[in-house]
């Protein structure tokens, strides 16, 4: 009789068949950086996790560096919003001003920026309403001004995530433009519309004040539909495919790593992380364990790069390995 379980009798011959390894390589460290002074704000549906300002800020990025996590994803909280976003190209805005920041005094962090509106607008949609719904090529046209003034502020990377048509081309094609032609573009490829954001909406401040993002944001029923979304990125030239969110969309990040000659990133999203919390803080699972099979389940599906609110309680028990 063949027998599987002759290869799992001890812990140093599982550590030899293992296949999949998780690593502090692989993660980056989503930051929420609100304008203002003296902010540390605990984000209650996502225990662990706060809105700083910039003046605040320096604890944290101690300990990121401090764990050797390679990258950050900077979400910026305005106090001015209006109609279009405007303060999301505002050069001395509180993402241009975060990055400055970090370069400064972090030169080794890589800081990548997410590219949206919908923290910015009055109405909490992810570009310029036009008839009730917002308007994909007149959206394209800020989505490079703040691309470029992203750019300029010294970011290592642009991560639009608003899902309008021929985002990743128009800002390939501005960057370039503007002498920028190193600059990596990841794209939020096969995002969603889903109801995992939904701590999120809380922490940024970005929940649509009508309707939803549904004209935009992919249909969870559609697996061919991915496919045609990062196939455009990658023709536009997107240098990393995101799928967003990750552990109701393991088998899409697999399509991806099987189709692709690009890195696969994956968004390990806000309700995932609060779900996690919240049964652990009733005692109903092991948190930790919960938390590492579930970032691993996501490298064996075939994401390269784990975007995750766990990144530092996950890297503090991967040093101790
Ligand atoms: C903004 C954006 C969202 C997330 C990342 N960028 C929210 C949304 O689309 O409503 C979600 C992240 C998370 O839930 O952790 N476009």
């Amino acid at each position: 009789m063949f027998r599987t379980r002759r290869l799992r009798k001890t812990e140093n011959i599982r550590r030899l068949v293992r296949e999949t390894k998780l690593s502090v390589d692989d993660l980056i460290y989503p930051l929420f950086i609100e304008e203002g002074e003296n902010i540390e704000t605990e984000i209650v549906s996502m225990p662990g996790i706060k809105r700083f300002s910039l003046d605040k800020i320096s604890k944290e990025l101690d300990e990121i560096t401090a764990l050797k996590i390679p990258a950050v994803l900077l979400f910026g909280i305005p106090t001015n919003k209006d109609e279009e976003g405007s303060e999301t190209w505002n050069d001395e805005g509180i993402i241009q001003k975060t990055i400055r920041f970090i370069k400064k005094n972090y030169p080794s962090l890589y800081v990548i920026t997410d590219v949206c509106f919908c923290e910015y607008t009055s109405h909490g949609h992810c570009g310029i309403i036009h008839h009730n719904d917002v308007d994909n090529d007149a959206t394209l046209v800020n989505i490079a001004k703040q691309s470029i003034s992203h750019a300029k502020a010294g970011a290592d990377m642009i991560a639009p995530s608003g899902m309008m048509d021929g985002t990743v081309a128009m800002i390939r094609e501005s960057l370039d433009n503007t002498g920028f032609v190193d600059l990596p573009i990841m794209g939020y490829s096969v995002k969603y519309s889903s109801a995992f954001y939904g701590p999120f909406r809380d922490a940024a401040d970005s929940a649509p004040t009508f309707g939803d993002r549904r004209t935009y944001q992919m249909d969870p029923a559609n697996r061919d539909e991915a496919m045609r979304e990062a196939t455009f990125d990658d023709q536009e030239g997107a240098d990393i495919l995101m799928v967003k969110p990750a552990l109701s969309y393991l088998d899409i990040i697999r399509d991806l790593k099987n189709t692709f000659d690009r890195p696969i990133a994956c968004y390990n999203v806000s309700g995932e992380y609060a779900m996690v919390k919240a049964a652990a803080e009733k005692g109903w699972i092991d948190g930790e364990k919960v938390m590492m099979e579930s970032l691993l389940s996501m490298k064996r599906a075939g994401a390269d790069i784990i975007i995750t609110y766990f990144a530092k309680e996950a890297a503090k028990i991967l040093q101790k390995r």
